[in-house]
């Protein structure tokens, strides 16, 4: 990669996970919006269900850490919590419309895997309950290895998981130890030996993070190596995200020796050739997948969508309803987001049966905008004359809701990273790494930013 590209792109911008951003939510958007923003919800598409259950605990707290966390403390406070989050899901049910299908349950964290196997159980019985699933619904948690033995991951699989995330971020122990993390308990062939038991077998995904101190091209290579020996289903790089000034732990990371940008992108394009080698394919920036993984067979048929929780397929994305502290829910129309104190959370839910601090309210406008920057952070591709007909508009009124920046546009198009025919984008194989600058140019609020990002390199 051209160094003199990454030191003209590599600056803040949105990762894009929603639009408008999670830093644009309003504190006008509270619990008096809750109730009824779900139920209008039945009546927007997609019509698929997908819950988020969020469980902020954690062992021990990696100083990378960019998630929703805390420290794993009294069992007390534990199980107000788990009371409130069952209270919080009833509600949610509730207002549902019970012909819906659920097409994708995903618990995040913190470390989901912190708690009882069996209160996870509980949690998703509650939904089985309910709702009939789709035919390949997911039902995926995010572990750290370091928690995990055998009776819990069958204690897991007995409560319907079939997608287990190994949070393995580095299998070097020294970057482990300059972090503050404990390495898998067991070794992690054994863990997927457990996991993949039975039929149909469990899906598996690996996390790594590059760009922590003490990772070389060296020690990342072997790391990648020894993950494909695995043969992961899927596997994420993600680009360490550094914010400091809201993710305190992460000073202690500065004094350790973070990786410079261009050692970073060396970390990742050598982790992307040694992927590329053992036949996986790549998904938008991060995402690894095997060639028959349908996240692949979807970015083939330009069908591939994201939200919150990482990528997934039109088939198994549902408007999003999140539960918990911080949870996020994805409506069609609106956002809302839950306090990010846990005993704010239990006191909330507790007296108002909602715990909604913020969000946002979609206006069309925004929605195609929305609509536009998912369409290139997937599929690398966008057809602003497709769009227009999807959504019954003519061209100018597309391009007007836009604001496309035509001078920053062609800059990409100069530089190599983008190709544009007749209002058609296509992302080059070069411009994926700047695919986060690229979006940003599509993006109305991003022409005077006034919020804090993290780098996009
Ligand atoms: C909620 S965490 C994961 C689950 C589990 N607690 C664990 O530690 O494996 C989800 C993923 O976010 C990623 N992550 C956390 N902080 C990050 C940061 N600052 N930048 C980039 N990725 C980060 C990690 O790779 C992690 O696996
Ligand atoms: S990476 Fe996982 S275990 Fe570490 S602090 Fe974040 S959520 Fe907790």
């Amino acid at each position: 990669m051209n160094n003199a590209l990454i030191t003209k792109y590599n600056k803040p911008a949105p990762r894009y996970t929603s639009y408008p951003p999670a830093n644009h939510f309003t504190e006008e958007i509270d619990h008096r919006h809750f109730e009824k923003a779900l139920s209008e919800s039945n009546n927007f598409s997609p019509n698929h269900i997908s819950f988020y259950l969020h469980i902020p605990f954690c062992k021990k707290l990696c100083f990378y850490c960019g998630c929703n966390t805390c420290p794993l403390g009294k069992a007390t406070q534990v199980e107000a919590y788990l009371d409130a989050l069952k209270k919080e899901l009833k509600t949610v049910i509730g207002l549902l419309d019970k012909n819906r299908k659920v097409s994708q349950i995903h618990y995040g964290g913190g470390t989901p895997n912190s708690i009882p196997a069996e209160a996870l159980h509980e949690l998703n019985q509650m939904i089985f309950d309910a709702f009939d699933l789709t035919e390949n619904a997911e039902i995926a948690i995010e572990t750290n290895p370091a928690y995990l033995d055998h009776s819990y991951i069958e204690a897991l699989k007995t409560a319907g998981f079939n997608r287990f995330s190994l949070g393995i971020q580095d299998f070097n122990r020294n970057v482990l130890k300059m972090v503050n993390r404990d390495p898998s308990a067991l070794p992690v062939d054994e863990l997927m030996a457990i996991i993949k038991a039975g039929k149909p077998a469990n899906a598996i995904n690996f996390d790594f993070i590059y760009g922590l101190p003490g990772q070389t091209v060296e020690s990342f290579s072997q790391t990648i190596r020894q993950a494909v020996a695995l043969r992961p289903d899927r596997l994420v790089t993600f680009s360490y995200a550094h914010l400091p000034s809201v993710f305190k732990n992460q000073k202690i990371l500065e004094k350790r020796g973070l990786p410079d940008s261009s050692l970073k992108v060396e970390l990742y394009e050598t982790a992307a050739e040694i992927l590329k080698e053992a036949g996986y394919k790549a998904i938008g920036m991060d995402h690894f997948v095997l060639p028959d993984d349908e996240l692949f067979v979807s970015l083939e048929k330009k069908k591939l969508h994201r939200n919150f929780q990482g990528y997934c397929t039109r088939e198994t994305t549902g408007q999003v309803y999140a539960v918990g502290v911080s949870a996020i829910s994805q409506l069609e129309q609106a956002y809302l987001q839950n306090t990010k104190s846990v005993d704010d959370y239990i006191k909330r839910i507790n007296e108002m049966g909602a715990a909604t601090v913020k969000g946002y309210l979609l206006n069309q406008n925004e929605m195609l905008i929305r609509e536009s920057i998912t369409e290139l952070m997937c599929n690398r591709n966008l057809d602003l004359n497709d769009l227009a007909n999807k959504r019954q508009l003519q061209l100018p009124e597309v391009l007007q809701a836009l604001r496309i920046n035509e001078a920053e546009l062609h800059e990409f198009v100069n530089d190599g990273l983008l190709e544009i025919q007749n209002h058609h984008y296509q992302i080059t194989d070069e411009g994926q790494l700047f695919i986060r600058n690229i979006a940003a140019s599509l993006d109305p609020l991003q022409q005077n930013p006034t919020r804090l990002y993290s780098q996009t390199v």
